[in-house]
């Protein structure tokens, strides 16, 4: 039985981390530590697990592994000090808000030799998996071109702590915005499918819309719109976007040259592939999380196999090259060129 401890206590820790470890039959909920030291005792009574009042406090009890869950600004501090302390880690994502932070991440675990895994879900949700056997067996050909996106009302909904002064606009807690929230987990899944890696990107990342509690535009982006040039030559579109207000768009489309592959492009079938005869093939695989709709993303479990395994399934090192990407595409759009890897 592993012991976990659980540090932040809000929305991703409450509608995923708690009940996917509730439902694994080798984890037991230990520690629980969040900045808002009532949200973390309510859930330790509900849980009948202890309350902590600091990290130290939490990374001091007897713990096998931890789940940091707070906001982007603190993921890279309190990883590197959970590792250092012996503990394995699954961080949520973006995985840090400065490269050099990523990196240090990384390395922190190779040192460790604890196991450090980033929460990139969507390269496990079944329908991801499938779409990627299809595409390497061939279903649609040699892949040409791409169009992602992920795109949503925002997150000032989605908050433990909702409105307009969540801590998603606060570009001292969150760093980054849309890009960093949702384009890290299409760009990681572009790599992911594509089995490929970024070469350059151009990037446009602007503040469309969303006001902070003020009346004045947040300090961070709400939209991004990013050209990604594949190592392979593949070149595609991503689109992130707190501004979809209306129905949730989590779909990919991938352009070979046999064919289209549409993945949660509509609402009967989670993958539709369209051949250049006309025929066409359905694949129903699994459905997508949403802000509405949660369902289980298998993260504990893939976190649990790793543990056991003493490999992390979504590395540190492999998830530092999509940082590396969100990294670029923020910087080709302050600088307005091309910015290779
Ligand atoms: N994998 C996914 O699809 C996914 C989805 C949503 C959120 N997330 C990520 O999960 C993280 C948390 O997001 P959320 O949606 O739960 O936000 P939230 O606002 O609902 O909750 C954040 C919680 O963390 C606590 N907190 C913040 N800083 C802390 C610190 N230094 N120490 C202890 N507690 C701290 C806050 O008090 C709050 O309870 C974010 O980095 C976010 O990007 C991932």
């Amino acid at each position: 039985m592993y012991r976990i401890g659980i540090i932040g206590c809000g929305k991703i820790a409450q509608v995923r981390h708690i009940p996917e470890y509730l439902a694994n039959p080798d984890t037991e909920i230990t520690a629980l530590y969040d900045l808002n030291t009532g949200r973390a005792r309510s859930l330790a009574d509900s849980l009948n697990a202890s309350a902590c009042t600091s990290v130290d406090e939490l990374l001091d009890a007897d713990l096998d592994a931890v789940s940091v869950c707070t906001s982007n600004d603190s993921h890279a501090e309190i990883t590197i000090r959970a590792l250092k302390k012996g503990l394995d880690v699954l961080c949520e994502k973006p995985m840090a808000t400065r490269l050099e932070d990523a990196k240090a991440m990384a390395e922190a675990a190779r040192e460790s030799g604890k196991v450090l895994m980033i929460g990139q879900n969507q390269r496990l949700n079944g329908t991801h998996v499938r779409a990627r056997e299809l595409i390497m067996r061939g279903e649609i050909g040699k892949v040409l071109s791409f169009q992602t996106v992920f795109a949503h009302g925002g997150p000032e909904t989605w908050s433990v702590d909702p409105g307009r002064n969540t801590w998603f606009f606060d570009r001292k807690k969150a760093v980054m915005g849309a890009m960093a929230d949702l384009g890290i987990h299409k760009t990681d899944l572009i790599r992911f499918l594509l089995d490929d890696d970024v070469a350059g990107v151009s990037a446009c990342l602007a503040t469309l819309d969303k006001k902070g509690a003020d009346g004045t535009p947040i300090a961070v982006d709400d939209n991004a719109f990013v050209i990604y040039r594949m190592k392979s030559g593949v070149i595609g579109t991503m689109k992130a976007s707190w501004t979809n207000y209306g129905e949730e768009d989590n779909s990919t489309l991938i352009f070979g040259q046999d064919g289209v592959m549409k993945i949660f492009a509509s609402p009967e079938h989670s993958i539709e592939i369209v051949k250049a005869s006309g025929e066409r093939d359905y694949y129903d695989v699994e459905k997508i999380q949403t802000n509405d709709s949660q369902t289980s993303s298998g993260v504990i479990d893939a976190f649990v196999r790793s543990l056991k395994a003493r490999r992390a399934e979504i590395s540190a090192d492999d998830v530092l090259k999509s940082m590396e990407a969100v990294f670029a595409a923020i910087r080709s759009s302050e600088e307005r060129r091309e910015v290779e890897l």
